[in-house]
């Protein structure tokens, strides 16, 4: 019987040639049910992106889940001291942050579990960089959860998660305050900030990394691992496109050494993440080493309808429509990225200029994150307050120093918290709101509105408002008063992750333009 064979998507056929190269490099096919009990989950679940999983009951009463990660139950379902080669390509079930629905996630996965040493993390690395140079242009970035350790080490508390939270989206300013909180001494605090920022192709990067952490006893060693790492996979494959980059972090309790991401061009989240866990074997009361990653298939599959071109060099800009997009505007323009007739009254939302340096898309400021997130736009400009409210997962790189607010709880100048009752706090950031009241252990009944909100207390809707002060004359004219403080917001230069790996050099440009300006 004759039959024509379909035609493959790009996911299908990246599919089929992973597992061609993980079968060739001497690897197993991994099968597991669709299901493990919810404990399972529940006792390792800082491993997992989220706490959010689908439960059922099983038919003995037993709580069960939907799988939300494969590599847990590779773990359990090995023998202590056995060597596994193992790939999987199974589903997983995860909710999304921005809509809160439940999504399948199509995922393929290597590990490499039991004496690992220097050969076999090298050859899982090799693995990923061969993985990722099939679907693309790629860039894969290297990071060490030993070196974070040892950069990290002055500082503890909260003054540790903020660092971590700095180095993780680039944001020297925080890693700056937080250093100067933290009572570092001047010179640790710029080597922190520029190591915050480090980020490149891998010999330049380690160079400077090498320079910057000349005081850290500790980093020392993870460094030399990467550069061995680096010289080994060279050595294979001369082409390889390594890069450093410690924004790349994981959980310290599962992972202890080298960590990774590949990003493909084009595609606007990472498309394959990995990483040493021997932490997570320890805990499991294993003792061998662990080392593997996972490739988002649906990110591939999701590149194809992505209608611009890969090798668009040009910066897509996110700006929110009103006063602070017009005077963040006048900031880009004079560092040389104007577009005529941006700010003429019209109905248009897309500008472009003549040279093909900048395309500017007009958002509503709320939006702008989702779009930076999502890759629509490579780098876009918005509040403090909607990237606490959003918890979009993008860079922080600079403050733009305009549109200067606080975020505050506010009410009658009479009003009293009585913490017999649930406070009924109106609010545009019902996250913020919510963050707020659950660190004080208080009670809270959320009244979402969007705007106008100062009229809530005013008309019996709630006890309290959380929103942003400016002047304070919204305030003041409707005789109500700040109770409390909860942060400061100014505009933030925002960049998705992957156009920073891609078009790294036109958005340093611009920082370094900022700079000056700002
Ligand atoms: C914001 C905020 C306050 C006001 C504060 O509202 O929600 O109402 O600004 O500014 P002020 O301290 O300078 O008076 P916005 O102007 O965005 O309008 P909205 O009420 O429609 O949300």
């Amino acid at each position: 019987m004759e039959f024509t064979l379909p035609e493959f998507t790009r996911s299908e056929t990246v599919t089929l040639q992973l597992r061609s190269l993980f079968e060739l490099a001497g690897y197993k096919l991994f099968r597991m049910g669709s299901f493990e009990a919810y404990d399972f989950y529940m006792q390792n679940r800082s491993f997992l992106s989220s706490d959010d999983i689908i439960t059922f009951t099983g038919s003995d009463g037993r709580l069960m889940a939907l799988k939300p990660d494969v590599t847990l139950s590779i773990v359990k379902n090995t023998k202590p001291a056995a060597t596994r080669r193992v790939y999987y390509n199974e589903k997983v079930f995860r909710k999304s942050r921005d809509t809160g629905e439940y999504r399948e996630i199509n995922q393929m996965g290597l590990e490499y579990i039991g004496g690992v040493k220097d050969v076999s993390e090298a050859e899982v690395v090799s693995i990923a960089a061969k993985s990722l140079s099939l679907a693309g242009e790629y860039s894969l970035d290297l990071s060490h959860m030993g070196f974070i350790e040892a950069v990290l080490a002055p500082f503890s508390g909260v003054f540790y998660s903020d660092a971590l939270v700095a180095l993780r989206n680039k944001n020297p300013q925080l890693m700056r305050q937080t250093a100067a909180a933290a009572n570092l001494s001047g010179e640790l605090t710029d080597k922190l900030e520029r190591l915050a920022m480090l980020s490149g192709p891998f010999d330049t990067a380690v160079e400077l990394a090498n320079e910057l952490a000349s005081d850290f006893e500790d980093a020392r060693q993870p460094l030399e691992e990467l550069i061995k790492l680096r010289r080994t996979l060279s050595a294979e494959t001369p082409e390889i496109n390594l890069r450093l980059d410690f924004s790349i972090l994981n959980d310290v309790d599962y992972y202890n050494g080298i960590i990774f991401q590949g990003f493909i061009r084009g595609i606007a989240h990472p498309v394959l993440a990995g990483g040493r866990y021997d932490n997570l074997m320890v805990r499991f009361g294993k003792n061998q080493g662990a080392v593997g990653f996972a490739v988002y298939l649906d990110e591939l599959e999701r590149s194809e309808s992505f209608d611009r071109k890969p090798e668009d060099s040009r910066l897509n800009i996110a700006l929110p429509k009103g006063r602070m997009g017009e005077s963040v505007y006048a900031v880009f323009e004079k560092a040389g990225l104007g577009c005529e007739g941006i700010l003429e009254e019209s109905r248009k939302l897309i500008f472009e200029d003549k040279e093909g340096k900048v395309r500017y898309f007009l958002v509503k400021p709320s939006d702008v994150s989702s779009y930076v997130e999502h890759g629509a736009a490579d780098i876009g400009v918005t509040g403090k307050d909607l990237l606490l409210e959003t918890g979009a997962d993008v860079l922080e790189l600079a403050d733009m120093g305009v549109g200067k607010c606080r975020i505050v709880v506010a009410g009658k100048p009479d009003h009293e918290e009585n913490s017999t009752i649930p406070i009924r706090a109106a609010t545009k950031y019902p996250n913020i709101a919510r963050g707020y009241y659950a660190e004080k252990s208080s009670p809270v009944e959320i009244i979402m509105l969007h705007g106008s909100i100062e009229l809530a207390p005013l008309t019996g809707l709630a006890d309290v408002i959380v929103d942003i002060v400016e002047s304070g004359n919204t305030l003041k004219e409707n005789n109500l008063i700040v109770h409390d403080e909860i942060s400061l917001s100014s505009a933030r230069l925002i960049a998705n992750r992957a156009s920073w790996r891609f078009k790294q050099h036109e958005i340093n440009a611009l920082l370094t333009s900022l700079k000056e300006l700002l």
